[in-house]
């Protein structure tokens, strides 16, 4: 067992939360701010970057490949941008730890580069499919390696020239999206990229803000090879998937009110806040505003009745990440939730159909796992004991059920907590929750 497996969250029942305060920068918006900047001319200034572990294998791994980083100080970081051509190789394998994005983003620019790189990360990411990213970048004219089930430590040999396709994606995935647009940058002529459902576009509204050209025709984004980018000022606004915690949290505890300040709102991320508000909650957003191409507002939230509902299936790649969060206010809604059409759950940082159901039974709940999804039945949440299977979304997910329990939670496995939102438990502490970290 290693140390990672150590972290627990010790809950006590009941509670409320308040108070006025920002969640740490998105997660999505700060890997793209660093690996844009890295290939951009000249330096980008970026403020509100998420010092959480992922992003930070992220800035790792380019100043591996000899991009020049000041920082992270307090979320501020100067990248000295080496243009389109100027990485370099690495002498050591570059590793993305727990995180997908790294991996599958950093796989598309790599491809396009005259020198190879080896890219691993840890078991949960060693685990999760590669060949989404690996068989259309090969289409493109990339040499890349994975292990014979398609997964990482991933090889990419020198390339010897991209050329631009037009690929129609089989699942909504923004990572993948992500990573044969910068791919794209590398190859000749015209990448286009069909989604079969909208997702995420953080990617390509920051190359329109670094001065780079990306077309989007309905369904199709297409971007021209060769474009130069332009460093700017990034800031990164505050992130919704983060943020989902509290407005579950808030929205299940009686007599809570919460206002979390500069919250990400692009329309691709909101999922959360359509399918909360369908179930009865009480979500306003104050001050809505544009912050370097992204919107961004205050989130407002107070308890509220829930009623379970059937989740819209053109919501699901909006609220992606947001699910485990989702399924806790369902377990203390009034009736039955429904989730189908969300196979992608089952291979993100955990098997999230298997933890969350399995969890919420441990809670008491009747929840029942379906192949492309969930069916939950609201109920009473007792105490109990946890495994968040070193998933750091079903970790915080099920520490707000404790706001809602009869008797003390105990969430095991929580180190990965660190990976997207640092300084999760002593936040949610300030907040109200009653949350103590133990470790042994
Ligand atoms: C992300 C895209 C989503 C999401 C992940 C972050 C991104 O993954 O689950 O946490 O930053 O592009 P998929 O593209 O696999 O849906």
């Amino acid at each position: 067992m290693t140390a990672q497996h150590e972290l627990r969250f010790d809950l006590a029942p009941g509670g409320k939360l308040g108070g006025c305060f920002a969640v740490p920068g998105d997660k999505s918006i700060s890997h793209r701010a660093v690996m844009l900047g890295a290939i951009a001319d000249g330096e980008s200034r970026i403020s509100g970057f998420l010092e959480g572990a992922d992003s930070l294998a992220t800035l790792k791994a380019l100043r591996q490949l000899g991009v020049e980083i000041e920082g992270p100080d307090q979320g501020c970081l100067q990248v000295q941008g080496v243009g389109l051509h100027g990485l370099r190789p690495s002498r050591t394998p570059l590793d993305m730890g727990n995180s997908g994005t790294s991996m599958r983003l950093l796989t598309g620019l790599l491809s396009g580069q005259y020198f190879a790189s080896e890219l691993i990360g840890d078991a949960s990411l060693t685990r999760r499919p590669m060949r989404r990213v690996t068989d259309p970048l090969i289409q493109m004219g990339a040499r890349i390696a994975t292990s014979p089930e398609g997964t990482a430590p991933l090889h990419i040999q020198p390339a010897v020239g991209l050329t631009g396709i037009r690929y129609a994606m089989p699942v909504a995935s923004a990572q993948v999206k992500s990573s044969l647009l910068l791919a794209g940058l590398y190859a000749s002529g015209e990448t286009s990229v069909i989604e079969p459902a909208p997702t995420r576009d953080h990617t390509e509204r920051m190359l329109g803000a670094l001065g780079c050209a990306v077309d989007q025709d309905g369904a199709c984004i297409r971007v021209r090879g060769g474009q130069r980018l332009t460093g700017t000022a990034i800031a990164v606004p505050g992130d919704i998937s983060s943020a989902a915690f509290f407005l579950v949290g808030a929205s299940i505890a009686a007599n809570s009110e919460l206002t979390l300040t500069g919250v990400g709102v692009n329309p691709t991320r909101t999922g959360v806040i359509d399918i909360l508000k369908a179930m009865g909650a009480d979500i306003t957003l104050v001050d809505a505003r544009d912050q370097g191409g992204e919107p961004v507002a205050d989130l407002r939230v107070r308890s509220a009745e829930l009623k379970g509902i059937r989740i819209p299936s053109d919501l699901v790649p909006l609220a992606i990440d947001e699910f485990p969060a989702i399924f806790v206010a369902a377990a203390c809604a009034q009736g039955e939730t429904l989730l189908r059409g969300a196979e992608e759950l089952r291979v993100k940082e955990s098997d999230r159909i298997q933890t969350m159901a399995d969890g919420l039974r441990v809670l008491g709940i009747e929840a029942e796992a379906l192949p492309d999804g969930l069916r939950i039945q609201g109920g009473a949440l007792q105490g109990g004991s946890v495994d968040s299977h070193g998933d750091h979304r079903v970790a915080m997910a099920f520490a707000m059920a404790a706001l809602r329990a009869s008797a003390p939670i105990e969430v095991r496995d929580c180190a990965n907590v660190n990976t997207s939102f640092p300084g999760f438990a002593s936040l949610a502490a300030s907040a109200g929750l009653g949350i103590v970290e133990r470790y042994g």
